[in-house]
């Protein structure tokens, strides 16, 4: 698993450093699949239930599960960059979001926000700690934020298989769900809206966009649950001149 997700970080470091005005939600598909077939891993999403590419490219009110195409970025933009891969039988998933160039005080809000939910949640996972205490501490960080979860989408464990046993609302009471134990993997992902929570899947029957056109921001890491708590396999190092992502 750490061998598979290590893999997923350093793509998508590598991913966003290429992110700037002009450059194509294809192109950085085209560099997602060559540089996880060049570690002799394969892409977890494409071919998935017949969606088409190795990366989720989803910008601005795109949500998630944005299809790569020959949109170019625009100075101002935000984009999710969501990938997963399979190595040596195991799966490995993460997302971030980034800028696009010089971006306005609210999206930049939202990124911030967004990311420190996902160490919230993190910071909930231990042996015996309840699945829905995650989602808990995501919820209240968002709102506290002016931001809004969105309810459609949620985590998951992560193993064999890319969508495994429990599912991570990203919302909700704590104290409820599975306990968690040592050994097991999840995939913790908010997704959170500027706006309303409310989100539509497209024509295309993949990407989902915020019903009312507001930006919306995607973070995850897979991690183990261990009897220290939680150990963060996809962990990106600091590349691109220190530019944390
Ligand atoms: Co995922």
């Amino acid at each position: 698993m750490r061998v598979a997700n290590v893999l997923v970080a350093d793509v998508l470091a590598e991913l966003a450093v290429l992110v700037a005005p002009g450059v194509t939600t294809a192109e950085l598909d085209a560099a997602a699949e060559r540089l996880v077939r060049a570690a002799g891993a394969e892409p977890a999403f494409k071919g998935y239930r017949g969606y088409p590419a190795t990366l989720c490219a989803s910008v601005n009110e795109q949500v998630v599960h944005g299809i790569p195409s020959s949109r170019a970025l625009v100075e101002g933009d935000i984009i999710s960059l969501d990938m997963g891969v399979k190595l040596n039988g195991f799966f490995g998933d993460s997302a971030v979001t980034v800028p696009v160039g010089r971006i306005s005080d609210e999206a930049a809000a939202l990124l911030r926000v967004t990311r420190e939910s996902l160490d919230h949640g993190i910071g909930q996972v231990r042996p015996g700690g309840r699945v829905s205490d995650i989602g808990h501490a995501i919820q209240a960080h968002v709102e506290a934020g002016g931001f809004s979860v969105v309810r459609e989408f949620v985590g998951h464990g992560i193993g064999a298989s890319l969508h495994e046993e429990p599912q991570i609302a990203n919302y909700g009471e704590p104290g409820r769900g599975p306990r968690l134990a040592e050994g097991m993997v999840l995939a913790i992902e908010p997704m959170v809206n500027l706006g309303r929570p409310a989100v539509k899947v497209l024509g295309d029957g993949w990407t989902a966009v915020t019903r009312d056109g507001s930006l919306s921001a995607h973070f995850e890491h897979t991690v183990a649950v261990t009897k220290d708590g939680a150990l963060v396999l996809t962990q990106r190092s600091a590349v691109g001149g220190g530019v944390r992502v």
